[in-house]
């Protein structure tokens, strides 16, 4: 007690560490959070998923100023949340930059998880002791489809509209409640205004809260097994005297500059495309997007954005057996839920793909192949040929989770190492290629201005 009160006489830090395990925290999860010494280009992305989470938030209250969740026509004979996205592009200071941000952050969130996912994947992190780290992963994925879905209904354009008429309607196809289901969903018989209130409270607030909470719960659980390494080789098992992993460095500050160097490249990237392609193509905002909601036109091609394409495409890929078209939606479900159990398919002794045998390695190429030509054919109008292919790439799919526990055991792995490796080389040209990323973009930026 009474160091205690010496404490709190000596420093303000004092005063709240009395209260408040405030330098414990710190000490726990950033200066003596021990992260392997070997960290490389694939550990950017969780860093950077944060930093787009919160760009997302920050452009979201801006949003939410100036936007009206309405369906109804007003004077201009127009939906009110339509016309209330045109006033924030056209009429609010700054708003067209919001309204970017938050648009093409949505994909960007969408490419900076993906690749996350596929670090963990790649280096085995869902492996024990890390299931639930991946488990809290998967959910966050689902939430974060979750509330981009609800989010591209709010501009009520005409891909909002009968996007989401396709996509809640294949709850209708789950046999006895699907029809009511589908109902209850939308709070109408249609896509309405109801609906468009109810996903805007679940887009601005629900679905936000349980991803926070869910992405609190990924890195509390992070940091008790502590993080993974593109070596797969659990840094815990060799610590010095003093109970500090010989491969560990802290995370502050080896890591935060690290991550630093990230968000520079990320921001360049980000901007980039903000300034000079915010449609992305018409990828990241479709064209017929631009249109105001009409329920009674239906654009000729229906298609989600591109993040959801690989799934979209699973779901038109499986044909109706017994009169029922819910295959389909089980297929796309179990697609899903299928990356959540990686890390009781995976029956490897091994993590990283490094010291993987030539079955878990070829396995990966196919797969990663049936995943972009997924996203490629569900971007499309189908076709006879891109739905046999689509089945093909759907078959591959499935094999690359469902064989996994039998091609796992069977692979023919290397010895994994007992320390990290470190390749300087790799590393000194990674540095000048971020470096050369950072000069250019500064350059091109500073040359606009
Ligand atoms: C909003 C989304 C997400 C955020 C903000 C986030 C954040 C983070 C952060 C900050 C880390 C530690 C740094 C790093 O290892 O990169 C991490 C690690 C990890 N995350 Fe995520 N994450 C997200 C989504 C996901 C998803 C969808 C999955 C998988 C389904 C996932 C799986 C993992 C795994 C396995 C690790 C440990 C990696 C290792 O130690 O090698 N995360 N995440």
């Amino acid at each position: 007690m009474a160091n205690q009160t010496n404490n709190e006489k000596k420093s303000l830090l004092g005063w709240v560490d009395a209260r408040f395990p405030l330098s414990s925290m710190m000490k726990e999860h950033v200066t003596e959070y021990y992260a392997p010494k070997n960290f490389n280009f694939w550990y950017f992305f969780g860093s950077l998923a944060m930093l787009v989470l919160v760009i997302q938030i920050v452009s979201g209250i801006f949003l939410t100023m100036n936007y009206k969740p309405d369906g109804n026509l007003n004077s201009y004979h127009l939906p009110a949340a339509f016309t209330a996205v045109e006033y924030i592009m056209r009429d609010v200071s700054g708003g067209w930059i919001i309204r970017y941000m938050h648009s093409t952050g949505a994909s960007m969130f969408f490419i900076v998880v993906y690749l996350h996912m596929f670090r963990g994947l790649i280096y085995g992190s869902f492996k024990k002791p890390r299931e639930l780290v991946w488990v809290f992963g998967s959910l966050i994925f689902l939430a974060l489809m979750a509330e981009a879905f609800m989010g591209y209904l709010l501009p009520w354009g005409q891909m909002s509209f009968w996007g989401a008429q396709v996509i809640i309607n294949l709850f209708s196809a789950i046999p006895v409640i699907g029809p009511d289901l589908s109902t209850w969903i939308r709070g109408d018989f249609n896509v309405s205004d109801v609906t468009l209130n109810r996903f805007f409270a679940l887009h601005v607030i629900a679905v936000p809260l349980v991803l926070v909470g869910l992405i609190a719960a990924h890195l509390i659980a992070l940091h008790e097994v502590g993080s993974n390494n593109p070596d797969g080789v659990e840094i815990k098992k060799l610590k010095d005297e003093n109970g500090i992993p010989l491969d560990g460095i802290p995370f502050h500050p080896y890591y935060t500059v690290k991550d630093i160097l990230g968000v520079v490249v990320f921001l360049i990237v980000f901007c980039a495309i903000l300034f000079f392609a915010p449609e992305g193509g018409g990828y990241f905002l479709e064209a017929p997007n631009f249109d105001p909601a009409n329920p009674l036109k239906t654009p000729p091609h229906i298609a989600p954005v591109w993040y959801f394409t690989p799934f979209y495409a699973i779901l038109r890929a499986i044909p109706s057996f017994f009169g029922t078209q819910v295959w389909g939606v089980i297929g796309m479900g179990a697609a899903v839920v299928l990356i959540a159990l990686l890390p009781w398919l995976d029956r490897s002794p091994v993590k990283s793909v490094r010291y993987r045998g030539p079955i878990f390695k070829v396995m990966l190429v196919l797969f990663i192949i049936s995943f972009i030509g997924l996203g490629i054919l569900g971007a499309m109008v189908a076709t006879d040929t891109r739905t046999l292919v689509a089945r093909i790439l759907s078959f591959i799919y499935f094999v690359f989770f469902l064989g996994m526990p039998f091609y796992t055991k069977l692979d023919k792995n290397r010895p994994v190492p007992e320390r990290v490796t470190m390749s300087t080389g790799k590393q000194k040209l990674m540095f000048f290629v971020y470096v050369a990323i950072t000069v250019v973009g500064a350059y091109l930026f500073a040359s606009n201005i």
